[in-house]
This record gives structure tokens, sequence and C-alpha cells, in this order.
């Protein structure tokens, strides 16, 4: 799409997509892409709002000039957020418009010097500050760790729009349609909320706050730096992100292993077979060894049952189904129940340390744990069935939606 769509009059799409990178910040599979949503309100006065990465600068810039025409000035940048999948091109940008106004408040100030040195033409915004575009005012709310320090939103009081940042987008390019009513849905439900979980989960309260906060503006259209363009049914987008970041579950379970030899592998099947017996037709099964960090996270945010197994090795968790419970411990993931499980050659310790996990999270913790002592004998597949009975139990006592989130 290589010129801009127009969402109302005078204010246009001017975003870009990738394809072409792997992962995004260099950690979270990109298999369908990315956008990078960025917006012109041509009026009186022209404002740009947000940028692009920097490998996507040079057509971003023939996109705005082929807009704006080739004398065309941009009066103001809003920077609504600094991470740099938005703010890469801020350089370029102030250097084809050297009188260009950037928009930002304290704390974007001080990125912009640490990132780019730039500590010039630079107008600083309070939280309910307006800025007069002729026929419209923008009207600036900081919503802090959403999910950096600096990230606020951009309200156009004309025409109803709410500029969000990173809040309400997702991964997935946009493959010709930009709107809601223009795309499969049900495609992006699934990007929204791997992206979600992966990159914004550990601030959900702050999500929360900035929810509440917003709760009184009269949004027509959403529109984020990243995915679509919700101007339908913003309600749908705005709600998905208050049940993510309320990590409201559904009926379901994410088994999670690590395994050398096939012994804790077989534990997992036994687990999850019992919770199938028991009713739980969400089962997600994954090998922390070949599942990439991404879909293992977004899965145990989804599902209210989580069974995490692990051979010991070097007296600790099995590194890669280590790396999923600090991920997961760092964004105090709540409103699931636990059990765990493994084996071991001689000392053990890995199962130990994930129970350690388990037990001081703020999840339901159901015993028994149940550590093999290499293959796992009748006794260890007899305590693994009264250990996944008692999870299918309790998912089911606590109410949480039988659909998709
Ligand atoms: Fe899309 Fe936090 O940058």
């Amino acid at each position: 799409m290589d010129r801009p769509i127009s969402i109302t009059d005078n204010v246009y799409w001017i975003g870009m997509n990738d394809r072409e990178t792997h992962l995004f910040e260099s950690l979270w599979p990109l298999p369908c892409g990315v956008s990078y949503n960025s917006y012109i309100i041509a009026d009186e006065k022209v404002a740009l709002i947000d940028t692009v990465k920097f490998t996507v600068t040079s057509p971003y810039l023939d996109k705005i000039r082929g807009l704006l025409g080739g004398k065309g000035k941009i009066d103001y940048l809003i920077v609504n957020h600094m991470e740099p999948d938005h703010s890469g091109s801020i350089r370029a940008i102030v250097e084809a418009f050297p009188d260009i106004k950037i928009v930002g408040n304290l704390k974007t100030a001080k990125f912009l010097e640490n990132f780019y040195g730039i500590t010039e033409n630079i107008y600083i915004v309070d939280d309910g500050d307006e800025l007069d575009l002729g026929s419209r005012k923008l009207r600036f709310h900081l919503t802090p760790m959403v999910h950096w320090p600096e990230t606020m939103m951009t309200y156009d009081t004309k025409d109803r729009i709410l500029f969000s940042g990173d809040a309400f987008g997702g991964f997935g390019s946009l493959d010709g349609g930009i709107f809601d009513d223009e795309l499969n849905i049900g495609f992006y439900e699934e990007e929204i909320s791997r992206y979600y979980t992966n990159i914004v989960a550990k601030y959900s309260p702050m999500v929360q706050t900035a929810l509440r906060k917003l709760s009184s503006l009269d949004v027509k259209i959403v529109a984020a730096t990243h995915g679509p363009v919700w101007r339908s049914n913003p309600e749908y987008i705005i709600n998905y992100y208050d049940r993510l970041s309320s990590m409201e579950t559904v009926e379901g379970a994410a088994v999670i292993y690590g395994s050398m030899y096939g012994n804790t592998k077989k534990m997992a099947e036994r687990v999850a077979r019992i919770l199938s017996e028991e009713g739980i037709e969400n089962i997600r099964i994954h090998d922390a060894s070949k599942s990439h960090l991404s879909y293992l996270i977004n899965d145990a945010w989804r599902y209210r049952g989580l069974v995490i197994g692990t051979p010991t090795y070097n007296t600790g968790v099995f590194p890669p189904v280590n790396e999923f419970v600090n991920f997961l411990s760092r964004s105090r993931i709540k409103n699931h129940v636990i059990g765990v499980f493994g084996s071991c050659g001689w000392g053990g310790g890995g199962v130990k340390e994930l129970e350690s996990f388990a037990r001081n999270s703020a999840c339901t913790f159901v015993e028994p744990v149940v550590e093999a002592m290499g293959a796992p004998k009748e006794e260890d597949l007899q305590k693994l069935d009264e250990m996944a009975r008692g999870i299918a139990r309790e998912i089911k006592q606590l109410s949480c939606r039988a659909t998709s989130l």
C-alpha cells in the first residue's frame, strides 16, 4: 500500500508494512509481519502522528511527499511513543521538514535527547493540554507505562479519533485492508493476543488505569500504531484489551514441558489425557525446546490451567522451561491454576524450583507435586492423575469464559 488511505476528511493513514523482519524487538516471531501505523491530519495546520521504523523511512517519506506535494510542510510531529519502531524516522522527518515542532511530554523530551540527540523545537505538553490545528483540537492524555514511561494518547476532538500508540495494537501486517470492517478479525485476534501477552502484559495494571482514565471519552475511531484501524467497532478492541489486561482466562489448559529423553514428555501427555477425560476441551501442549517463547506465553496467559514440567538440568529447571517461567514470573501472572511435575536422573532440583515459582505466584497451586526418578512409574502416574483431576476441577470451579478470548 504505497499511497495514503483516507480515514476521515483530511485524516490519513500513512503507515508501512514490515514483512521482512523476522523478530520484533529481536525477540518475537513475525510470521505474518507487522504494520507501523502513522497518520497525517491535514487541517489548517498539518500534524503527523508518530513515525515508522528506520528500515522503511525512505518509502514512508515518499508517501508523505505524495500526500502533501513537493512544497508541503508539516507543522507538528506528535510523538505518542518513543520506542524506535515508531520514533526511528524522527530524525529523517526533522531533516525533511526543518521547521517542524515535535510535540511530546517531559519524558518524551528526555527520550528524544537520549536516543537521537534531539533537543530543539520540542513543544512540551501535559495531561489534558490541547493543540489547535484550525478546525479541530488535539487533546493529549498521558498513559505512562503503556508500555514505556512517556507513552501518551492523542484525541482528535472533531472526528473523535483516538490515536492510541501501542495500546489496542497487534502483530500482523495490513494486507490490502486497513479497517476492521475490511479485514478478517479472527486472524488479527490471535496476533493481537500474542502482541499483548509478549510485550504489554507485564504492564497490565497500567493498561487498566489507562482504560479507566479514557472511559469517558467519546471514541468513534481507534487508530493504534500497529494493526487495524477500528472505525466500525472500536468497542471491540477496547473490550478485548480490557479482557487481556484484566487477565480474563478461557476454560482450558496449557501444558508446557521440556524433555531431553522423553520421560517428562510422557508425563505431559498423561496430564493432558486426564484433563481431557475430565472434560477440558481446550488443551495445548508445548515442548519448550521447540515452540517459541512467544507462543508459550500466549497460551499460558490465555488458558486458566497451566501445568509445567521439567527435567532437572544442572540441579535446576531445564533452560528453555526456565526462560518461560522467568518471563511469567516478571509478568506477575494471576488468575490461573498451576500444577508442576518433572523427572530427574539422581538428585533433582528442577521440580522444586518450579514448585517455588508456583507457590509464590498469585495463582491457585494444585498438589501433588510429581517428580519421577528416571522414567515415570505407575505410582508417579497415579499422582499425576490426581494432580490433573485437581487442575480440571479448579478450572471448572472458577468462573471463566467458555469461548476464546
Ligand atoms: Fe510499537 Fe512499544 O512500540
